[in-house]
């Protein structure tokens, strides 16, 4: 029996199973060997095999092969997409340390920021977010306003991992652009379930990465314009535009683009089929418990939010103590809340869309991807009441004592 057969997964944000069609892919490639900067024959074989995944990437996420730059995921392509950026534009212009973000970015991208903050002389501007958890253009235009001289760069996700909410990102390219900003989207959780064309999109950088979409950990990109400067984190090899050095992994990167054709080609009928879960999810869990409320933006579609993500609170419970209890029955999902130091923090983004600590605290995320059933839905609604009960009582247990 897989591990498919016996849980009930709800942590398709985290991570979501690969396609059999990337396996396959990432099998064959393992087998053999060569280096892609290599002269000979084996060394040929492999830069072919990266050079048509590089062109697959680009044609399927409307960018030229030139402007995909291969990193080991997400978060790399963020570093590189901020610090990059920020290096280069701040050494053409020292007055330009300002860096424009939002509130509810993931900490991939929140890090990075607050580092350069807190190391490099960044000057940081948050644009706060509404309740459903979307950016308020306005506030990110007064932000940029304020002295546009001064930004370096511009970047707001494209759809967040917690509540799923997608961002104004053309209004946001609209405002960068109209002062020669820099912009930079983290389209990590978008790619795979909205439509994505990084060139009619008119971003200068977007993140994507390969575990989200049903490829392998270890392997995303930065699609970053041509002309545009950024400055290298990694010294070495010079491959990838200078831009980022070391050797490339050719299987990663061959299941990478196995994964994004199938998952694109796909992208239409999973997300339809995926709507209907999520709407069968969320009734199922209002019915059986009746108190729980839905965060986020309600209307579906790709300006609104991501299908397969539904993120609720129940009140007078401890998310931590319901997660601990699906999983004792195999059923896995998410709660918003990272672990410092083992005391359970509330997200910063149910806090930047108002959330008190304790909402917060009391919330799960369930998320759904190519691999989710009716059967693993049906079987976490019969599985809630039991276990809000269970929870809820130790909560009140907890609050008397
Ligand atoms: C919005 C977002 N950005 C970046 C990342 C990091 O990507 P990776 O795991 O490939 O480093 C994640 C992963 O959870 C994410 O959800």
């Amino acid at each position: 029996m897989n591990n498919s057969e016996q849980v009930a997964y709800f942590d398709h944000a985290a991570t979501t199973p690969m396609v059999p069609e990337a396996i396959a892919v990432m099998a064959e490639e393992l087998a053999r060997t060569g280096n892609a900067s290599s002269l000979h024959a084996s060394g040929r074989g492999a830069r072919r095999t990266v050079e048509e995944a590089r062109e697959l990437i680009a044609e399927r996420f409307g960018a030229r092969p030139s402007e995909v730059v291969f990193t080991s995921g997400g978060t790399e392509a963020n570093n590189l997409a901020i610090k990059g950026l920020y290096w280069a534009r701040r050494a053409q212009d020292p007055a330009r340390n300002r860096i424009v973000f939002s509130s509810i970015e993931h900490h991939a991208l929140l890090d990075p920021v607050t580092w350069l903050a807190k190391h490099e002389g960044a000057e940081i501007d948050m644009t706060p977010v509404d309740a459903t958890g979307r950016i308020l253009v306005d506030e990110l235009r007064a932000g940029v306003e304020r002295d546009p001289t001064t930004v370096s760069v511009v970047t707001t996700m494209w759809a967040n991992n917690e509540m799923g909410t997608i961002q104004p990102v053309a209004d946001v390219v609209r405002i960068a652009r109209e002062h020669d900003i820099p912009v930079h989207s983290d389209a990590v959780q978008a790619a795979g379930y909205v439509p994505l064309d990084f060139g009619a999109s008119q971003l200068d950088a977007m993140t994507i990465t390969a575990h989200k979409l049903g490829g392998p950990v270890g392997v995303g990109a930065l699609l970053i314009r041509r002309e545009l400067e950024a400055t290298p984190l990694l010294h070495g090899g010079g491959q990838e535009r200078d831009l980022r050095s070391g050797t490339l992994s050719v299987p990663l990167i061959a299941a990478f683009a196995a994964a994004v054709d199938v998952t694109v080609a796909r992208q239409a009928e999973t997300v339809e089929r995926i709507e209907g879960l999520r709407r069968r999810l969320v009734e199922g869990i209002v019915r059986v418990i009746p108190d729980a409320i839905i965060n986020g933006d309600p209307e579906p579609g790709p300006d609104h939010r991501l299908p397969n993500i539904a993120h609720v609170t129940f009140p007078g419970c401890e998310g931590d103590a319901m997660l601990m209890l699906l999983d004792a029955q195999g059923i896995e999902c998410s709660t918003g809340s990272a672990c410092a130091a083992g005391v359970p923090q509330p997200s910063h983004v149910l806090l930047a869309m108002g959330y008190d600590d304790v909402a917060a605290r009391g919330s799960l995320r369930f998320s759904l991807g190519h691999t989710s059933t009716e059967a693993d839905v049906d079987r976490l609604l019969e599985a809630l009441p039991a276990v809000h009960q269970r929870a809820q009582k130790a909560s009140l247990v907890r609050g008397a004592s």
